[in-house]
């Protein structure tokens, strides 16, 4: 099994929300085992985006796991970025805002991190979003996109399944499921934009096919 870090610190920010309300246990479920892997590829300095950020979990961990990070999470659903504001103070390293559909601060930033968005995006929206992600990036900045791919099959059944389950019944994320893609795919869209690109199966001991993908710009 894969190094599981269940990040105490960054969980100890949600606990006080208390578990009985529907948003508080959204936002501490499941996913945390994904962390780790993509925050290594993070630089443990400078400014950092997150897209998509959600309730801000993984943005609170990003800072509460390197002292130099500075992030802001961004996200289109103002409950979440509500809820996401109550777990920092003015002295944090984080900050959260909520964005229109298809708009993104300026920048430019050290990292740019997308985690789970994209499969709620049609094609040429992903290509959009990705695109503007790489256009905000400082010199030697990384694109680290992580999302579920399609390999191997039995595991993008499961994934499918569940998030259809979180858009369309629950109604716990903003947006339709346009389908998860392959790592192939998704490397060969962060490559379009112009960076240099390297992926990765993240998925060892997991049962969802998790995917990543870092595009870096020429420093
Ligand atoms: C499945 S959730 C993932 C949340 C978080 N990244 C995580 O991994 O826990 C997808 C998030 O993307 C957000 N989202 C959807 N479309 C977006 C857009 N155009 N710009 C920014 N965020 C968007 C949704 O509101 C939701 O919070």
């Amino acid at each position: 099994m894969p190094t599981f870090s269940p990040a105490p610190a960054t969980l100890a920010r949600y606990g006080a929300l208390g578990r009985g309300r529907p948003a508080a246990r959204a936002a501490c479920g499941g996913g945390r085992a994904r962390w780790p892997a993509v925050a290594a590829r993070v630089p443990r300095s400078g400014t950092i985006l997150e897209v998509g950020c959600g309730h801000g979990l993984f943005s609170n961990y990003l800072a509460d796991t390197a002292p130099g990070r500075h992030v802001v999470g961004v996200d289109i659903d103002a409950r979440k970025i509500a809820l996401a504001r109550t777990t920092v103070t003015d002295t944090d390293r984080v900050r959260f805002d909520t964005i229109a559909d298809g708009e993104l601060p300026p920048g430019p930033f050290d990292a740019v991190v997308i985690v789970d968005v994209l499969y709620l995006f049609t094609s040429a929206q992903r290509d959009a979003m990705l695109a503007a992600a790489a256009e905000r990036l400082a010199p030697s900045g990384v694109l680290v996109v992580k999302e579920v791919g399609t390999e191997p099959r039995f595991k993008a059944r499961v994934a499918a399944v569940q998030e259809r389950l979180a858009t369309g019944v629950m109604g716990i994320t903003e947006g339709a499921h346009h389908g998860f893609e392959s790592e192939q795919v998704l490397a060969d869209r962060v490559a379009a934009t112009g960076l240099s690109v390297t992926s990765w199966r993240i998925d060892a001991g997991r049962l969802h096919p998790h995917v990543l993908v870092v595009g870096r710009r020429d420093p």
